[in-house]
Parts: C-alpha cells; structure tokens; sequence
C-alpha cells in the first residue's frame, strides 16, 4: 500500500523534528503540523486544558470511533455493487466528544450529502439536500485513484451507491473534527484536499481493525448453521486489540451488523497513532442468547484482495 507507506515516511519526519528540537527543516505539510511539533502532547480526551492548538489533535471530538458494517446484501449488485470477500466493511471514523456525546453537519459550506441523515439537526437548522459531482469527482481531481477503488472495494453502501455514502460521512463527521478544518491547511490548502484526508485517515484507521481475520483467528466465522455469542466476539477482538469493542445487532439483538472500535488519538486523524479503548456504549446484541454472524451469498460479493 502505497498511502500507507507514505504516511509512515512523513511521522517518522515529524518525530526527529521534535528530537532534535526542530532543527531539521520541516517541508511545507498540509496540514500544516509545525507549530504542533513543540506543543504539549497527550491522547485526545487525556488532558484537554494541554490540546490548545485544535488542529493539532481532534477537539473537542477526541473519542475517535472506527466503524464498521457486517452486511450480507447491497442492493446494487446488479450494478456491480458487491461486498469484499473476507472482509467487514467501512462505515467512517466518527468524533465523539470525550463523555460520548458528539456534534454533526458541523460546516454546511462543506455539505457533500445528498441524502442527509437527520435532515434537521437538534437545533432546527436544515441540512441542505447536496446536488453537486459526488465526492469521487475530488478523489479524481487529487489523482488518487489508488484511494477511490480502495473506497469501492471496502466502502459500501446499501440501497444506494457507495459515493453518497462517502459524501453523507464526510460531511455528517468529518466536518465535526477539528484537524481537519480548512483553517488547518493554511494559505497552501487546496480545495477538498481534507476530503481526500479524511477518506486516507477512515482507511488507514480501518486497517488498523481487521475484523474478519480477528474473528476467524477466534474460530468464529460467518455460518447460517451455527451461531455465536456476545461473548466469544467480545473476547475474540480484546485478544488482539486490548480493548472491548461496540458489537451492534439488529432483530432484536439477534444478529450482528456492526463493530465501533472506540480510541483516544495521540496526534492528528490525519497522521497520529490511535490507543483502542473499551466501548463506552453498551452492546444492543442479545447478552445471552444466540447471535448470528450470517454468511453472505455468493452473488453479494466479490473478491477485491491480490
Ligand atoms: C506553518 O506554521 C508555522 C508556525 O505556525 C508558520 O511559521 C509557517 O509559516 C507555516 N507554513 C506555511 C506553509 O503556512
Ligand atoms: C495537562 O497539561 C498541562 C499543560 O501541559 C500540564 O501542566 C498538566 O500537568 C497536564 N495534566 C496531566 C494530568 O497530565
Ligand atoms: C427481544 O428479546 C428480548 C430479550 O431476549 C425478549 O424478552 C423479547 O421477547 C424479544 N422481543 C421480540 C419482539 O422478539
Ligand atoms: C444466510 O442468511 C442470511 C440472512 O437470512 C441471508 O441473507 C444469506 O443470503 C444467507 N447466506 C447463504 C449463503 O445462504
């Protein structure tokens, strides 16, 4: 992988920085992350009166969630919509405040939704229905196409295409963390390069928690056959993270949909190190019961690895 590559070539550059007291010239980043390199540095939600400089670590959003979708079905596989073989699926990297609550639609300048989810928000003010070029035509314009088909593969949606989800992510969450605000960028910013960052962070971050293996590597695999419990999910993903993860199940608890790995973030979203925290929200699958881990049929999906 190549973004992930560079990414680690550009920490390894921040940290000597700060070694040898920033004598090495730091390049122009975007971010621009300078006057981050002499700060006081903490896990976002560990000191918050130490976080001054919002573009340097995610506040007040420093409850960083990566979450993900166990889905048997798109829609659109008609289309060519599939899911990845071997794989759960992204659905973002949200910002939750440090006590669990959290913000969203935070800009409407940078509404890339079409179909916004609320369509009004606690304070009565309307999100704006998005008609613009989805958000694949900024990928595009940043010549990342190694990201766009990374998104296609692992980025899914159901009942509609993979980039209104994309733009409904962006702009419901991204927009709420802070190291990815425009002001971050500086006079060299370009246009949607944080879109760009923020999809490059969900994926590196998504890496980070490869479900399916971590489940598999337990014994727990998608069966229609056998179920599984709460508990061999719970214990299967702590032996390899350290932490208890959010496990969401739909019809009443009885079968798994969604994983919401919880971190506090040393550093940027775009750039930092994430520490994986127990979940702060109670699991909505069946304590006791069974819980089906469902296999997906063969015409939902596809195999993306080479
Ligand atoms: C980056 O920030 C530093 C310190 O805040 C400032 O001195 C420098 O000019 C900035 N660089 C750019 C390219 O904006
Ligand atoms: C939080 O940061 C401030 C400023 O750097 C420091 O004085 C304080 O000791 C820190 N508190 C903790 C609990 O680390
Ligand atoms: C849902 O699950 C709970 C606890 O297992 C059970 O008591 C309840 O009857 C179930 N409700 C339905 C509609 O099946
Ligand atoms: C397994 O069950 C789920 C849920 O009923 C269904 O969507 C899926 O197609 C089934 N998979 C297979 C391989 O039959």
């Amino acid at each position: 992988m190549i973004t992930t590559l560079t990414v680690i070539a550009f920490s390894v550059s921040v940290a000597q920085g700060s070694i040898f007291g920033n004598q090495l010239s730091i390049p122009n980043t975007s971010p621009n992350l300078t006057a981050c390199v002499d700060q006081p540095s903490f896990f976002s939600c560990e000191n918050s009166t130490a976080i001054k400089n919002t573009c340097c670590s995610p506040t007040p959003g420093g409850l960083v969630l990566q979450t993900q979708f166990w889905s048997t079905w798109t829609g659109l596989e008609k289309k060519g919509q599939k899911l990845p073989k071997g794989s759960w699926t992204i659905h973002g990297l949200w910002p939750d405040n440090c006590d669990g609550s959290f913000e969203q639609y935070c800009d409407l300048s940078r509404q890339y939704d079409p179909t916004p989810s609320p369509k009004v928000l606690p304070n009565g003010i309307v999100v704006p229905i998005y008609k613009g070029p989805g958000v694949d035509t900024f990928i595009k314009q940043f010549g990342r196409q190694d990201l766009l088909t990374y998104m296609e593969n692992y980025w899914i949606n159901q009942g509609a295409p993979n980039v209104d989800f994309w733009g409904h992510e962006f702009s419901k969450h991204a927009t709420c963390t802070s190291t990815f605000d425009v002001a971050c960028y500086g006079p060299t910013y370009k246009k949607h390069q944080e879109v760009i960052d923020f999809f490059d962070a969900t994926v590196r971050a998504f890496h980070q928690y490869p479900t399916f293996d971590m489940l598999a590597a337990a014994g727990i695999t998608p069966s229609n056959k056998t179920s599984t419990t709460l508990t061999k999910l719970q214990n299967a993903i702590k032996s390899q993270t350290g932490a208890v993860p959010y496990f969401g199940c739909s019809n009443n608890g009885t079968v798994l949909s969604e994983v919401w790995y919880f971190s506090h973030v040393y550093g940027t979203e775009q750039f930092g190190t994430y520490k994986t925290l127990d979940s702060s929200s109670p699991s909505s699958c069946s304590k006791d019961g069974p819980v089906w881990y469902h296999e997906r049929t063969g015409a939902s999906e596809r195999e993306v690895r080479h």
